[in-house]
């Protein structure tokens, strides 16, 4: 365990990006004038914005709120040029839905990452649905042509635990007549209904069946608190937990159980994770949580407990290097398909820093504990990859380079100042 770290004090992380991807698209389909406060400044946000504006949605952002001025379901307009969802998987799908049920003629693209990533598993049941939707490569990758419809309502299970498929499902279910109904294999992160039964929307649940009456949906603007960013508090959490002496409290954030998964392996790994003041805000689930240094210990993570940790499973790898015994991660080969090949990155990165971490098709298998070594590291361009390395870095004897890690503005724009804040401000350093 790293001796002369000792990450201490309060921290706030920034709003959370998959609720506030929801709060935008949701917001610009309501009727009347939505806000919301502390939402994420990151770039994936941004790019929902951004494509919102395009479709004809007037916003205005300060400091810490946005305001969107929702047009009602039929009030998006025809995008004169192709709409860019740069590296965001949740921009591009969850639109695809929304766009499959507008009466008009749209194309979405992405920057070179998100070209790479399964699209048909939206296309097929958004074109069962009556969307029609062109794709490049036989319908695999973006960009997509849209040309929206009305759509008729499915019964569709999922192939994969997806959270971006059901909600681009139930966006476009919003245009359907009937009840669309989604089934997952798993329950993966439950944002999108919790947001959209808020705004008023016919909305339900039936064990892993989401049914959801497009028709009887009227969504009315609301003002929405987001909460502090599960994924992005991961970082600090684990930190916390392999530094010595360590204390930090993280302020307001989400502990939606569809996300906790990263707690509940750290817990069954031995961490000290206390949750303080557990309250509800604008239909999700709130606590403050206060972190202790902790020895790990190794354990299998599989299953159903990976849909809810999907995007914290690069600083598990951190975490498990200095975990006693073997952590075992399987079931994850979605890891594969993310901003890039999650498995092979962490692996090959977490390998030069000295662990001994084992790559398998569905996940790895890491022995610990061992002692890291600073080591010049690449990010894959992968905002995930690079904070994790970072983490690493930062409980490592030396001095650890991350190429690329400007990417960390992708999810966490604060992620420098916060770790600064907490561990001394010469602990990181950026250069150009
Ligand atoms: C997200 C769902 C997950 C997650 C992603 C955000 C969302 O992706 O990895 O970072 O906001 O719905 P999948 O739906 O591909 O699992």
């Amino acid at each position: 365990m790293r001796k002369c770290i000792s990450p201490r004090g309060e921290v706030k992380v920034s709003g959370d990006k998959s609720i506030t991807h929801r709060g935008f698209i949701i917001g610009a389909v309501a009727r009347g004038r939505s806000v919301l406060r502390g939402y994420s400044r990151c770039q994936d946000c941004v790019a929902t914005l951004k494509t919102l504006r395009e479709l004809g949605i007037f916003t205005e952002e300060s400091e810490s709120t946005v305001s969107i001025q929702g047009k009602g379901l039929g009030g998006l307009t025809e995008p004169d040029d192709v709409l860019n969802c740069e590296n965001s998987g949740t921009t591009m799908r969850l639109l695809a839905g929304l766009l499959s049920g507008q009466d008009f003629f749209s194309v979405l693209t992405g920057d070179g990452s998100l070209r790479r990533r399964p699209m048909s598993r939206i296309i097929q049941p958004l074109s069962q649905m009556g969307a029609e939707i062109r794709a490049r490569s036989g319908g695999r990758f973006a960009p997509l042509s849209i040309q929206g419809s009305t759509l008729k309502s499915i019964d569709y299970t999922l192939p994969v635990a997806s959270a971006q498929v059901k909600s681009a499902i139930l966006l476009a279910g919003l245009c359907a007549d009937g009840e669309t109904i989604v089934e997952e294999p798993y329950p993966t992160r439950d944002h999108t209904e919790r947001m959209l039964a808020l705004f008023g929307a016919k909305i339900e649940k039936a064990g892993e069946r989401t049914i959801l009456r497009g028709e009887d949906s009227n969504l009315e603007a609301k003002e929405l608190i987001v909460p502090g960013d599960l994924s992005s508090a991961a970082y600090f959490i684990v930190l916390a937990s392999l530094a010595r002496d360590s204390e930090i409290l993280l302020k307001d954030v989400g502990v939606n159980p569809t996300r906790t998964g990263i707690l509940d392996a750290l817990e069954m790994m031995g961490a000290g994770i206390s949750f303080l003041n557990r309250r509800t805000v604008s239909n999700e689930p709130v606590a403050d949580l206060m972190i202790k240094s902790g020895g790990l210990e190794g354990r299998e993570v599989s299953g159903k407990l990976i849909p809810r940790l999907i995007d914290e499973i690069p600083v598990l790898a951190v975490a498990a290097t200095q975990a006693e015994g073997v952590t075992v991660v399987r079931d994850a080969a979605e890891l594969r398909v993310k901003e890039t090949d999650r498995i092979k990155a962490i692996v090959k990165e977490l390998k030069k820093m000295g662990a001994k971490i084992e790559e398998r098709e569905d996940g790895f298998t890491v022995e610990g504990p061992t002692r890291l070594y600073g080591a010049s590291c690449s990010s894959f361009g992968d905002h995930r990859i690079a904070i994790a390395l970072a983490i690493a870095g930062l409980i490592a004897d030396g001095v650890t380079t991350i190429d690329g890690a400007e990417c960390i503005d992708i999810s966490f724009p604060e992620f420098i100042p916060t770790a600064r804040k907490v561990c001394g401000e010469d602990r990181l350093t950026t250069q150009d």
